[in-house]
């Protein structure tokens, strides 16, 4: 077998926020040290029509994503770090995917079924209220972006696996009708990637509001932290730390015998007040190097731009001369030629 190639996207929905960092950046940049893997991290910008978000908004969490995977020391030269809709093999093949996408295989996705459901709670009649093709052939897409780079590991979330495993349903049968072309890939689910706690103790998540942007500055960092949701227990009485956002968001930056010192104050009756600005000071030294890189790219999105462009450049070496393959695979050639 050849060298794995992982492949994973991310949604430019929203700011990067200390769950995204522990969950995927994060692991993303450690696991693209290893120089006998192929890593593609993209930005997709074409999945956040499914939401059908505000345009600015688009070009604004484009920007905080890219800045902050580079702040934060991603190796463009051995990692592929483009974004999606500079390539534009990827919405080519999305179509012609969809000429082996069964229809039943969409009405299956967890994705669609939700808004059908989510429709048929509110008492609305048109169970396909408001659900663009976008959100339903949303699959297709993510499918393309997997197969155009013969990923054959696609790290991504439990939410994500069925789209993986559609991508390798789709490729199936492609390969069945028209020979061997697509590699077959496989999800990934981090086991041990943590997903953290936010502010009120439910999933850190944008659609809660209740998140921790990663680079927000010192002071807002800390007016955050402070109102993480603690129990009502006095300081000097003993805390369980598997009940605590606080110490869950601790270990997820601490190392483990940083952890096990904090265990034993929790035991010993810390007072939330002093966990709290233990976390600020923790993660706010952490962060601070990359912050300052940051805070330096945002307000330069041009050398944010020409990294990406130099990512596609590089992506499209491949993807050009696939697409070509795929096509003649497909009967779509040039006349005259055999
Ligand atoms: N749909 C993924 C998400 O919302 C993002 C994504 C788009 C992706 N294309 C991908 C992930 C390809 C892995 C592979 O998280």
């Amino acid at each position: 077998m050849g060298q794995d190639i992982y492949l994973t996207g991310i949604t430019t929905t929203g700011t990067p926020h200390i769950g995204n960092y522990v969950g995927a950046i994060r692991p993303g940049i450690e696991a693209s040290k290893d120089l006998s893997t192929q890593h593609f991290y993209f930005l997709a910008d074409y999945h956040s029509l499914a939401k059908n978000e505000d345009s600015d908004k688009i070009g604004r969490s484009t920007l905080e994503i890219a800045a902050s995977w580079l702040a934060l020391g991603l190796d463009t030269e051995h990692a592929y770090f483009y974004r999606q809709s500079d390539i534009p093999e990827i919405p080519e093949l999305t179509w012609i995917l969809h000429g082996v996408t069964a229809k039943g295989l969409m009405n299956r996705a967890h994705s669609y079924k939700a808004s059908v459901q989510a429709n048929a709670d509110s008492g609305n009649k048109d169970p396909d209220k408001g659900i663009t093709m976008a959100l339903y052939s949303y699959p297709i897409l993510m499918a393309a972006d997997i197969l155009m780079f013969k990923s054959t590991k696609v790290p991504v979330g439990q939410d994500q696996k069925q789209h993986v495993e559609m991508a390798r349903d789709i490729a199936q049968r492609f390969n069945h009708h028209y020979g061997e072309v697509f590699v077959l890939p496989e999800a990934v689910i981090g086991e041990d990637t943590a997903v953290l706690k936010g502010l009120d103790g439910r999933k850190m998540s944008k659609s809660y509001n209740n998140t921790i942007p990663l680079f927000t500055d010192e002071k807002r960092l800390r007016k955050l932290i402070m109102k993480i949701k603690t129990n009502s227990l006095e300081p000097g009485e003993p805390k369980d730390p598997r009940d605590s956002t606080l110490f869950d968001i601790y270990k997820a930056f601490a190392t483990s015998s940083e952890t096990a010192e904090i265990e034993g104050r929790y035991a010993d009756g810390i007072a939330w007040g002093e966990m709290k600005q233990i976390l600020f000071e923790y993660i706010n030294d952490q962060i601070r190097p990359a912050r300052d890189e940051y805070q330096r790219l945002i307000a330069d999105p041009g050398a944010v731009e020409a990294e990406l462009r130099k990512g596609a450049e590089k992506a499209r070496e491949i993807s050009v001369p696939y697409l070509a393959e795929i096509r003649e695979a497909i009967g779509i050639r040039k006349l005259g030629d055999q």
